[in-house]
């Protein structure tokens, strides 16, 4: 008797194509801006990013009064909001999506790469108790492997969370689908998939090391 495997559709991957979205981007990308540039760039591109990510957040309809007349207005159903930062650089990207989503809780995931074993290791996480009714955001600027971007999701998931957003500034080809193979179930968001991965793991053209452009370490 033949079995019926049920694959589940992909999630699907979103390029923001929107103008404004595009030319943040390539200030970003351009050496030349400043880390203060770089910041604000970066801070401003999150909030459009947030503004994707939530398209897909439910509403209910409620009667309300307008200084004119009686009508039936839509609100946000309550669906509570988790951002979750991958260390450090994620970090970037929280100012801005946290301007439009000011009520989210915010989640923080540590993870490097062990020298021998190549596996993602754990330094550090924090979330809140109530991951499993929250929508996730998680966020990293860059989508370079995938390795660290599937690591995190999966500790997401190990501690309940059930529905999952992945949003990035960039990503590779190689990060998309590794994510993809891994989380089948997780949207990506980004606003480009750059050419390729280089052989030190940058992705190309790109944008250079986020974290150090983001806070100056470089
Ligand atoms: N991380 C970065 O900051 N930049 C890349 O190009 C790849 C990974």
């Amino acid at each position: 008797m033949s079995e019926n495997v049920i694959t589940p559709p992909s999630a699907p991957v979103v390029v923001l194509d929107h103008p404004l979205v595009q030319h943040k981007l390539t200030r970003l990308r351009q050496a030349s801006t400043s880390t203060a540039g770089f910041r604000r760039l970066t801070r401003e591109i999150s909030l459009l990013m947030a503004y994707e990510a939530t398209r897909d957040l439910p509403l209910e309809t409620v009667e309300i009064e307008t200084p004119l007349e009686h009508m039936e207005g839509r609100l946000l159903s309550g669906k509570k909001l988790c951002l979750v930062s991958i260390l450090r650089a994620g970090n970037g990207i929280l100012d801005g999506m946290l301007d439009l989503l000011p009520a989210a809780r915010v989640g923080h995931i540590g993870l490097f790469r062990d020298p021998e074993s190549l596996e993602p290791v754990e330094y550090y996480m924090k979330l809140p108790e109530d991951i499993d009714v929250r929508v996730c955001i998680v966020v990293d600027p860059m989508l370079a492997t995938g390795h660290s971007a599937a690591a995190a999701i999966d500790r997401l998931k190990t501690a309940g969370a059930r529905q999952l957003v992945f949003v990035c500034l960039l990503a590779a080809p190689e990060g998309v689908a590794f994510l993809s193979a891994a989380h089948p179930d997780v949207k990506i968001i980004t606003c480009s998939i750059d050419r390729e991965l280089d052989e030190h793991g940058y992705i190309r053209p790109g944008l250079g090391d986020a974290g150090d452009r983001l806070f100056g370490t470089k």
